[in-house]
């Protein structure tokens, strides 16, 4: 338990600083450094922003990646910004009067002319190389996500091979329905990535012939289930585009029981066997629920169902203590809240799922 937390904090922590690291590469200039930094001597273009504003929040991704694009060639090009709202007198002094505001001071230059090209990472470089005299290539740093990513060299090993189930989604990087599934996909593949038994990938088909030939693949996205099983014979996913669909069938498929957004189904884990003994047994007297305490264990003794035994338990400590259920369902509920590993979430969802049986109107 302690060991899951940590591990999570730390993943926590290294996904921070990777983005504190990005944000960092764009140069942050003030009135202190702003003569020193843009003198001249190389380059730059410097974005002029503020806080509040909307679509300097939209750019900055991108403005990130355009550093970071450039890293290699600070020698050559500055990519800067300023907090025009905190530092007022810079913004006056360029003529600042929207945000954000894009300006490059050419080299030997410290008069900036505006730029009024597109936001997309593509034709900031694209300026930039022509600018400068550079050949440099957009470097997209792409959040990473749960989805498996498939090409021709892995694809027989994780999918054919594999005894998981496995969803794929065929792709292409210029396609907008592609674009616009992407981010559900990856909230899937999280909510998913715990279960070793049903997995989520993608597989971009303009990096091969082969395999997307193999399956016939002609529009994208093209989406296929490959059930174990059943490899040679994927079937098409035609369903709704939102989360909810896609969990819905993968549930169904791989007989999980995980719910849209992350976590687990409130019946997850539930044996409705043991569920009706437990009805039974709040109700009953102090000499009944002794005789429903062994019939729940020889019940939990064939089943095997893994959180049968947990079910033995609540009863026992119940038998014990009448508020043990409730109590218990509270504590676990505020573990909830707190930082885990999923493995241990998904363990302490189904024990609260089974104690929340306890408290069901009958
Ligand atoms: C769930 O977690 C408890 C406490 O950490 C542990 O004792 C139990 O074995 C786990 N149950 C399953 C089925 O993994």
């Amino acid at each position: 338990m302690r060991f899951h937390v940590r591990t999570a904090l730390v993943a926590l922590a290294a996904t921070a600083l990777a983005t504190l690291s990005r944000a960092e590469n764009v140069i942050d200039l003030t009135p202190e450094n702003f003569a020193q930094v843009i003198d001249g001597s190389k380059p730059a273009l410097v974005e002029f922003f503020a806080p509040w504003c909307g679509h300097c929040k939209n750019l900055a991704p991108t403005y990130e990646d355009l550093a970071t694009t450039y890293l290699p060639h600070k020698d050559d090009v500055i990519i800067a910004k300023v907090d025009a709202d905190k530092h007022k007198e810079l913004g006056q002094k360029f003529g600042v009067s929207g945000f954000p505001t894009i300006k490059w001071f050419p080299k030997g230059s410290t008069t900036p002319e505006d730029y009024s090209g597109g936001r997309d990472l593509d034709d900031f470089v694209q300026f930039i190389n022509n600018k400068a005299g550079l050949k440099v290539k957009p470097k997209k740093i792409v959040a990473p996500t749960d989805v498996l990513v498939l090409d021709a060299t892995n694809f027989d090993e994780e999918v054919i091979e594999s005894d998981a189930n496995v969803l794929v989604e065929f792709y292409a990087p210029w396609c907008g329905h592609c674009k616009n599934l992407a981010p559900t996909y990856a909230k899937l593949a999280s909510t998913f990535k715990t279960e070793k038994n049903c997995r989520v990938a993608n597989f971009d088909a303009t990096t091969s012939q082969s395999i997307p030939g193999r399956y016939g693949v002609q529009g994208y996205p093209t989406i296929k289930f490959f059930a174990k099983g059943q490899k040679d014979a994927p079937e098409d996913y035609n369903g709704g585009r939102s989360e909810e669909d896609f969990v819905r069938f993968l549930n169904e498929k791989c007989g999980t029981q995980r719910a849209a957004g992350g976590g687990l189904t409130e019946d997850a884990g539930l044996i409705p066997e043991l569920d009706a003994i437990i009805a039974d047994f709040v109700k009953a007297s102090k000499a009944e629920k002794a005789k429903l305490l062994s019939k729940a264990k020889s019940i939990a003794e064939k089943t095997k169902t893994k959180f049968a035994d947990y079910y033995v338990k609540a009863l026992e400590k119940s038998h014990a203590a009448a508020d043990y259920a409730s109590k218990e369902f509270e504590r676990l509920d505020r573990m909830l809240q707190r930082p885990a590993a999923q493995e241990q979430k998904d363990n302490m969802s189904i024990r609260r799922n089974i104690l929340k049986v306890f408290q069901r109107d009958v």
